[in-house]
């Protein structure tokens, strides 16, 4: 039986009721908030940044995901952890002193995720996979909600879980894009441990309803 944990993406809340679909998430069978902070520059959109993630800290009663989208991360690594983020991932794109970049982020008493995009393969990860606490595979190209998820991603999900097994490593496996009902049990079986859904969820009539039975859905697989 698998543990399939379901990490609503806040991009995709409503902005102007913030605190009230905090407290949905919070009062949901989510497992996690997935925080997606865009700079304009490594994707060609921007989100939200400091101010926005205090006020969802403020109110979120659970794990903190936040995925960064920004180039130079390490900038801002002290400056996320103060601000209450749990786990804290960086694009494998975006640095190139990936090691220590990881282990700045535990320094700061924060796991470690490294994100790749879709052109980017897993094997890239091998040398660095035991200093991983988790992998984000993006099912899209990062900078938007609402895309549709490519499908590549299942065997990539499936070489990763491959290569996390040969290496001995504790790393979990995170697919973040185009998640619905449609793909979830199949991502679930490939080897996902954490799907994040933003649209999906909250452009549903029944956000709680629809979070209850993305999880039922992607823990009815092997
Ligand atoms: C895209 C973000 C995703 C996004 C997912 O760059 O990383 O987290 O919010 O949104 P959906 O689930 O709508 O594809
Ligand atoms: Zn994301």
């Amino acid at each position: 039986m698998s543990n399939t944990l379901i990490a609503p993406s806040v991009l995709a809340a409503d902005f102007g009721n913030l605190q009230r679909d905090i407290e949905m998430v919070n009062n949901s069978e989510a497992d996690w908030f997935h925080i997606d902070i865009m700079d304009g520059v490594f994707v060609p959109n921007i989100s939200y940044g400091m101010p926005v993630l205090k006020a969802i800290t403020l109110h979120a009663k659970k794990t903190i995901d936040v995925h960064l989208m920004i180039v130079d991360p390490d900038r801002y690594i002290k400056e996320f952890a103060r601000l209450g983020a749990d786990i804290l991932t960086v694009h494998y794109e975006a640095c190139t002193h990936l090691h220590r970049t990881l282990q700045a982020i535990k320094a700061e008493g924060m796991k470690a995720g490294v994100a790749i995009n879709p052109h980017t393969s897993v094997d890239l990860l091998k040398d660095v996979i035991n200093d991983i606490d988790l992998v984000l595979v993006m099912s899209v190209n990062p900078g938007f909600g609402g895309q549709s998820f490519i499908e590549n991603t299942f065997k990539k999900v499936q070489r990763l879980k491959q290569i996390i097994a040969e290496n001995n490593a504790k790393t979990i496996i995170e697919v973040d894009g185009g998640v619905t009902d449609k793909n979830a049990a199949e991502l679930s079986a490939a080897g996902a441990d954490v799907l994040v859904a933003g649209s999906f969820v909250f452009k549903a009539e029944d956000q709680p309803e629809t979070i209850k039975n993305l999880k039922k859905i992607a823990n009815s697989a092997e």
